[in-house]
């Protein structure tokens, strides 16, 4: 049913994890796929392989200088002529609670901030203004269940900059519909990623599962095929809208 044949998508962090599911389930449909990542150069290369490299162009930019966003954009924009669909999926997930010094407290707020929002806002405002021009345009923005229940205490930077991204998107939502434009938010809980993976060797199955009506965690490619269908045009009119996929361990 999705077809994503015509579409290209600049995937954030695309590399691994989610990201890396969202570029395969993207060209899987049909999609053309601008695979943007930081420093796992190798990794992104054998993944455009593996998805086809006439399917994929990568791009590599470090996003903790958010500087570098108008340059990433305009690589993205030029290997096909435009971008459809922006899906921002890069982010980090660093610990700092209120007993660090405050040089660390601070220094994590402002990386995580700059990375997980700021970068990305920068990307929804060159996707906006592309977009506006082309007729319209689609934004995926992956935030978190931390955005609407909080996180552990040493995540309050994490949990507000996810927050930031749902304000980010319901403003684009509003603002730009009249444009054609559409912003989703895809707010994930537990993904099994090679991050999760270690949380549970280091503290245990059950710390992560207990809290899954499931009883499973969501797999990377149950996050993709949610950004698939949001990017395939299927769901106009829930413009504005955030996708939970956590389980049901969270419920709005
Ligand atoms: N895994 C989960 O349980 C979970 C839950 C909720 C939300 N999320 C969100 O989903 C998204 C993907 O998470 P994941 O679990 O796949 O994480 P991950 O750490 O495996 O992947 C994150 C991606 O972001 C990229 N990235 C990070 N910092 C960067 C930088 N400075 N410059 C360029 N790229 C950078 C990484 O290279 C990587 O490709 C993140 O935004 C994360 O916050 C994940």
């Amino acid at each position: 049913m999705i077809d994503l044949s015509g579409k290209v998508t600049l995937v954030t962090g695309g590399s691994r994890g989610i990201g890396a599911a969202v570029v395969r389930t993207l060209a899987g449909a049909g999609g053309d796929v601008v695979l943007h990542y930081g420093r796992s150069h190798e990794r992104a290369v054998a993944l455009a392989d593996e998805v086809g490299r006439e399917r994929c162009h990568l791009v590599r930019a470090d996003l903790e200088d958010q500087a570098c966003v108008p340059a990433l954009w305009r690589d993205a924009v030029a290997w096909k002529g435009r971008v459809d669909v922006l899906v921002n999926n890069a982010g980090i997930y660093v610990a700092a609670g209120v007993d660090a010094d405050f040089e660390t407290w601070a220094a994590t707020w402002a990386r995580t901030l700059g990375v997980n929002l700021v970068a990305a806002a920068h990307l929804c405002r060159e996707a906006v203004r592309h977009f506006r021009e082309r007729g319209g345009g689609a934004i995926v923005n992956v935030a978190s269940r931390a955005a609407f229940r909080g996180d552990a205490p040493d995540y309050t930077h994490y949990a507000a900059s996810k927050a930031g991204m749902v304000a980010l998107t319901r403003t684009i939502a509003r603002g730009f519909g009249a444009d054609n434009i559409v912003a989703f938010v895809v707010a994930p809980g537990f993904v099994r990623t090679e991050r999760v993976e270690r949380r549970m060797r280091d503290h245990g199955e059950d710390s992560v599962l207990d809290e899954i009506p499931l009883g499973d965690m969501a797999s990377p490619e149950d996050v993709a095929n949610v950004v698939a269908f949001l990017a395939s045009g299927l769901a106009r009119h829930a413009t504005g809208a955030t996708i939970d996929v956590n389980g049901a361990s969270y419920v709005r």
